[in-house]
């Protein structure tokens, strides 16, 4: 996720794009970059940081900073890691085009590959700059307007965009369009002046007047003259919908919801989108994953995989030990990257190690990474922060695609690090052969409808709230499941401690005799996975245990489970799905219970008492 604005009118463009960029960061922040066009000239600056570091170097060259047209980008690297030249805005290469864009080319390495044949050079590493040499080119042959050019352009683009487009050459307008990612456009009085950002908060304080584009919409946005808006596919005129904005600046820093944590909650059907986007290919049944194909048979011969993470991502690598196993055969360890880092280690060069971390600056995770590296072992990350120190310590690697995680209870992280785990372990599956073809373009397809049925699932949130009030004065909670969602028994009993700060834990279903069942009474809840095809009569056993010893059962089963209806106090229904991708949606009501009851004790959701995003200290 990247952060986009833009500004064209009658006052300074600068403090407004400037000003905008610091209101988006929460969209992105590794590197800044800004246009201003001086009437004459194009006076761009851009750099790896914040748009603190942007700022000190616009404010050392005054010059740089007038004009009443700009455009800016704070940026969330998703191809090309955080630098100066792969920093946003970029230029085509004649210079007169200039570009911003929040999102995900697919087909970029293609698009790259056919403009350098027709000549084309490219500075940095970006989908980006390949986006606006295309609508150079396309202009070129085409003999149209930067308009007509970007239409037809992006008629050749897969994947998700946001961009703005500027052309030297006709300085009285920017183009804007969108896919995937949103835009917003101020509309100032008379159309005197226009705002562009990824959300409202950039111009809230000068229009209230918003038009947000809808997906495969274009707009051309020319001073004194209404937007026109077309639809990308056909050029056909759409009316803009001009709408009066009615949220206030945090409200939209939300995108409406009430913390970041719940609005994280529900981007993940998108993020487990462009985390396997360009990567799953079920029609073809292939896994596209560079990282692993460039060293699959590091992979293949190894004599085990050791997984080390902390906190949620542990929880994660526990779900990649079942898949792995269940579906490559290969042999998985995973460890407390804390634990490990000192407890003295076997490790060997046949081992591979995968480092799983959201922040990819975890110290513990870091420092585990060192020891399998100077102990001759590969090793092989999985982060959500491009060119984060983990990132870049690793081998080789993956990264989710989930956008910054800023409420501190990792959410769509989780669910992004088992979609690259699903996707390793599959492709892993299908190269040793323990997977036939047939059931391997089975998980593709059933993968492929996860973020639908996430989508879905995310209904639940009204009851899962009615359930939260219910247990919400609880002093201690059990969290059970079996199999590939004893990981997320481990997951949901975290996310209850870490921001409602009630204790709970999380077992194997079936450890409840050796010890724990001494717990239950009415005052016990316990939350228990027990999916159809996850040793479903086992689990309904450990539920009749519990149930006749007085505890309060809260069950998520499978939609049209008739057993555990009949016994448990409280049922949440999840889609149908293979056992093997159920963590994906058994996690969604265990998130939303600890929001709900953290939200009901009047907790800090966010920025839950001592604990920080990311732990890059011991
Ligand atoms: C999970 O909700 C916590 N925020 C915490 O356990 C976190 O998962 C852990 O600190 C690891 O962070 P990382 O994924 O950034 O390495």
């Amino acid at each position: 996720m990247c952060g986009i604005t833009g500004y064209i009118g009658h006052r300074e463009a600068y403090p407004i794009v400037i000003n905008g960029l610091k209101r988006l960061e929460y969209r992105g922040y590794d590197s800044a970059g800004i246009m201003i066009y001086d009437g004459k000239n194009i006076q761009l600056s851009k750099t790896k940081g914040k748009v603190s570091d942007l700022e000190s170097i616009t404010n050392a060259s005054p010059t740089k900073k007038v004009g009443k047209i700009g455009i800016g980008h704070t940026r969330w690297a998703t191809h090309g890691v955080p630098n100066d030249v792969n920093s946003h805005p970029h230029f085509s290469q004649s210079g007169n085009l200039v570009i911003v864009h929040n999102g995900i080319i697919e087909n970029y390495d293609t698009l790259r590959k056919e403009l350098i044949s027709r000549g084309y050079t490219f500075k940095s590493d970006t989908d980006t700059e390949v986006l606006v040499n295309l609508i150079e080119e396309v202009k070129k042959q085409e003999g149209c307007k930067l308009g007509k050019a970007v239409q037809l352009a992006l008629n050749n683009v897969i994947g998700a965009y946001a961009i703005a487009v500027f052309d030297k050459t006709k300085p009285n307008e920017v183009v804007v369009a969108r896919l995937g990612s949103p835009i917003a456009i101020g509309v100032g009085k008379n159309e005197s002046e226009f705002f562009i950002a990824s959300d409202a908060s950039p111009f809230l304080e000068y229009t209230k007047d918003v038009v947000y584009l809808e997906d495969e919409e274009l707009a051309i946005i020319k001073l004194g003259r209404a937007i026109k808006v077309r639809k990308i596919k056909d050029d056909s005129l759409v009316d803009p919908n001009i709408q009066e904005l009615k949220m206030n600046l945090e409200e939209i820093e939300k995108g409406g919801y009430e913390h970041f944590m719940l609005k994280e909650i529900y981007e993940q059907p998108k993020a487990i989108i462009d985390t396997y986007r360009g990567r799953m290919l079920p029609d073809s049944g292939i896994i596209k994953m560079a990282g692993v194909d460039d060293n699959l048979n590091k992979f293949l011969n190894a004599e085990r995989i050791i997984i080390i993470a902390c906190g949620t991502s542990w929880h994660a690598g526990l779900v990649g030990e079942y898949l792995i196993e269940d579906m490559a055969r290969i042999p998985v360890e995973v460890e407390y990257a804390s634990e490990f880092r000192y407890r003295n280690p076997i490790i060997t060069n046949k081992d591979v190690v995968i480092a799983i971390s959201q922040s990819g600056e975890t110290a513990d995770t870091l420092a585990a990474i060192k020891l399998a590296k100077s102990k001759g072992a590969f090793v092989f990350g999985i982060c959500n922060v491009v060119g984060s120190s983990i990132a870049r310590e690793t081998h080789a690697g993956a990264y989710t695609h989930a956008g910054p995680e800023i409420g501190v209870a990792s959410t769509k992280a989780f669910t992004t690090q088992i979609t690259v785990l699903s996707l390793i372990s599959l492709k892993l599956a299908k190269s040793k052969g323990t997977l036939s073809d047939s059931a391997f373009r089975m998980y593709l397809q059933k993968l492929q409808l996860v973020p639908n049925s996430v989508e879905q699932l995310l209904k639940i949130d009204e009851k899962v709230k009615e359930i939260a009030n219910h247990y919400k004065n609880a002093t201690n909670c059990l969290y059970l499941g079996r199999g590939f969602n004893f990981p997320v028994a481990l997951e949901g009993a975290l996310k209850l401690k870490e921001i409602s700060y009630i204790h709970a834990e999380g077992y194997p279903a079936a450890e409840m005799k050796h010890g724990p069942i001494a717990l239950i009474d009415e005052n016990m809840p316990v939350f228990v996975i027990a999916t159809n095809k996850g040793h479903y009569e086992k689990v309904v056993s450990n539920i009749q245990e519990i149930k006749s010893r007085a505890g309060k059962i809260i069950a998520v089963v499978t939609e049209g489970d008739v057993t555990v209806k009949e016994i448990a106090d409280h049922v949440i229904e999840i889609p149908e799905t293979e056992e093997a991708l159920t963590p994906l949606l058994t996690t969604i009501p265990f998130q939303l219970l600890s929001y709900h009851i953290a939200v009901l004790l009047g907790k800090n959701v966010d920025q839950p008492r001592n604990l920080a995003k990311s732990v890059t200290v011991e």
